[in-house]
């Protein structure tokens, strides 16, 4: 039984056997088993993809630990590859949904968490798939540290609004980048992703939230 909502689609795509043998040999070292032994700060991408986010990270933040959480087996394999390639140590993959690995973390441990291209689930009668609404906003406000922030980028308009209209109903965070300029404007460093490519491509322009933790007793 599912405890929690199914806010994804496909979890394997067109891998190819020996990719998936390979990446089956590989992804252990990289899984996350009890958070407890990371007492090191830690940033999240939840829907991390083909992990271009998650590598620019990890070179930018090297004295923290970067996690990718995210359930296609595709995305997670093209980022093993990367890993390997780039000898990269401060990456750990979480391979089931987010919701799971809430229960794991630590509160207060978090000091960045990073959405891009949330699968926007435009149909009405979908809707209720999407990963950000105020349940999921509640959840990760008790995680993140002191000042803790979050990024969010959507190429879908009514995503968009849906977005700022709840995480402004439970008052728990300002919207940090609250001016046009700016919620137009790529985060500063942040790589073309394989959705990002997919929305500039086809002409949408995507937006740029940043919200950050308000300090409240909520
Ligand atoms: C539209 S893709 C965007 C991928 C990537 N961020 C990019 O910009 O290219 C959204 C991703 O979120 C993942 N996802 C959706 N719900 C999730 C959840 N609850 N936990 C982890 N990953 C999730 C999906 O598997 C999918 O790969």
């Amino acid at each position: 039984m599912n405890l929690f909502p199914k806010t994804y689609g496909r979890t394997k795509g067109k891998i190819k056997k020996p990719s998936l043998l390979n990446y089956y040999k590989k992804i252990n070292k990289y899984l996350i088993d009890s958070m407890s032994q990371y007492n090191k700060d830690i940033i999240l991408e939840i829907g991390s993809g083909n992990g271009e986010n998650i590598i620019k990270l990890s070179n930018l933040y090297k004295d923290k630990i970067i996690i990718a959480c995210e359930v296609y087996i595709d995305g997670n394999s093209s980022l093993v590859k990367k890993l390997e390639n780039k000898k990269i140590k401060n990456v750990k993959i979480f391979d089931k949904s987010c919701f799971y690995l809430f229960k794991k973390i630590k509160k207060f441990s978090i000091d960045q968490i990073w959405i891009l291209f949330p699968d926007p689930w435009p149909k009405k009668r979908h809707n209720k798939r999407r990963l950000i609404n105020e349940n999921f906003i509640n959840e990760i406000y008790s995680l993140l540290a002191k000042n803790g922030k979050v990024y969010i980028a959507t190429d879908d308009k009514n995503y968009f609004l849906n977005i700022l209209i709840n995480f402004q109903k439970n008052d728990l965070f300002y919207w940090h980048n609250d001016n046009p300029n700016n919620w137009n404007t790529k985060f500063q460093d942040m790589p073309e992703t394989s959705y990002y490519l997919k929305a500039m491509k086809i002409g949408q322009k995507p937006k740029f939230m940043i919200f950050k933790k308000k300090i409240c007793l909520k």
